[in-house]
């Protein structure tokens, strides 16, 4: 990346300066007046939220084909939309249920620029080590866990946050296809790799969306584009799988919502 985008003296390396920024949502946030991490929101925020899904569905009924429909897509890597949660709704929330906000990860690691190194871009993985004791490699970052709550209800309480995260990412894959069947639509196909992402069995551009559908795929592919949402808000992404799962009939009686505190963070 050209260093004038971050910086806006390339001779005494000054920071363009940003005190907060506002995402698709329309939300303003910040992670501090000045803060260097708010230069990386201003593109780690995806670019769709809760609400243009919503405005996109109009009152369709949930499961009504509906032939005017598109899929909406978050972009690539919105991380800064998943670690401030429900203040910027950057995934689908689901109407009537409550979200975590602002991942309150430990305050010396809280934001971009502190689990990352700015330039090299990678996680300081030796950092995190100092109190997550199985981390010695990037590889084990996947392996962080706090806690024994069986979020996806594997029976595996010892696979890190991002095992759950996983676990339930594919069962929603198989939801949405059972899902898609059951309502009489084509059978959706997901191809990580093509442009628009989901097509049916002919491998056709998906085109029999209804409102249920198609905030499930807005979900899946937004996992799909945070591989670091473990991280950036493990418990938020889970809310969010567990909703959509639950929004699509597939049996979750065996998973565990995250719970939202008392103090609502
Ligand atoms: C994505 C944004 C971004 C880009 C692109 C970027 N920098 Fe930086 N740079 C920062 C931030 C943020 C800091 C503040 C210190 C920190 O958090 O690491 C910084 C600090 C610096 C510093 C001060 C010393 C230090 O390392 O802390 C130098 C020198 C520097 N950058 C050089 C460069 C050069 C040379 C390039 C182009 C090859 C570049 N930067 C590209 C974000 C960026
Ligand atoms: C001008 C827009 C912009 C800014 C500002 C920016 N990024 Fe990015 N960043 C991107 C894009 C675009 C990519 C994807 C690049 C690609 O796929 O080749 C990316 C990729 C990354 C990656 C993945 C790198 C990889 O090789 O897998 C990390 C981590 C990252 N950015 C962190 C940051 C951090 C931390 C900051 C703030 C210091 C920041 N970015 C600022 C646009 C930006
Ligand atoms: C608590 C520490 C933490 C914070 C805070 C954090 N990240 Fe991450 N990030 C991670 C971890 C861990 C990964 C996964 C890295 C891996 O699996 O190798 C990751 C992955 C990523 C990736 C994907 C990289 C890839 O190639 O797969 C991007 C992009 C990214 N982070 C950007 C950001 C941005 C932008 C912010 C600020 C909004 C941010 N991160 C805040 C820890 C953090
Ligand atoms: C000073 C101690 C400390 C450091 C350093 C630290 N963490 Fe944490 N981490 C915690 C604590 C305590 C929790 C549980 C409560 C919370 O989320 O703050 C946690 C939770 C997590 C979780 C969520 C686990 C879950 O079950 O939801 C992840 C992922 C994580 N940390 C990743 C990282 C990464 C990546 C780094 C390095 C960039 C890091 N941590 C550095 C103390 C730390």
């Amino acid at each position: 990346m050209n260093c004038a985008t971050c910086h806006s003296n390339v001779e005494t390396f000054e920071l363009y300066v940003f005190d907060e920024v506002t995402f698709p949502s329309g939300a303003t946030v910040s992670f501090g007046e000045g803060e260097p991490a708010n230069t990386c929101i201003n593109c780690h925020q995806g670019r769709s939220s809760t609400g243009s899904v919503d405005r996109a569905l109009g009152d369709l009924g949930d499961d009504e084909i509906a032939d005017n429909l598109r899929f909406q897509n978050i972009h690539y890597f919105a991380a800064g939309a998943t670690l401030f949660g429900t203040e910027v709704k950057g995934a689908y929330e689901f109407a009537g249920n409550e979200y975590l906000g602002r991942n309150e990860h430990v305050g010396a690691f809280d934001d971009c620029t502190e689990c990352h190194d700015t330039h090299a871009l990678e996680v300081e993985v030796a950092e995190c080590a100092d109190c997550h004791e199985n981390v010695e490699t990037a590889a084990d970052l996947r392996l962080i866990r706090e806690g024994e709550v069986d979020y996806d209800g594997d029976g595996d309480v010892t696979e890190g946050i991002a095992g759950e995260i996983d676990t339930m990412t594919e069962m929603l894959y198989t939801a949405m296809q059972e899902y898609s069947t059951s309502v009489g639509a084509d059978l959706i196909v997901y191809d990580s790799h093509s442009y628009p992402y989901f097509f049916n069995d002919a491998g056709e551009s998906y085109s029999t969306w209804t409102p249920t559908l198609l905030r499930a795929a807005y979900n899946y592919q937004y996992v799909q584009k945070d591989p670091g949402a473990f991280a950036h808000n493990g418990q938020y992404m889970i809310q969010v799988l567990y909703d959509t799962l639950a929004a699509l009939n597939a049996d979750v009686s065996g998973m565990t919502r995250p719970q939202i505190s008392a103090d609502g963070g």
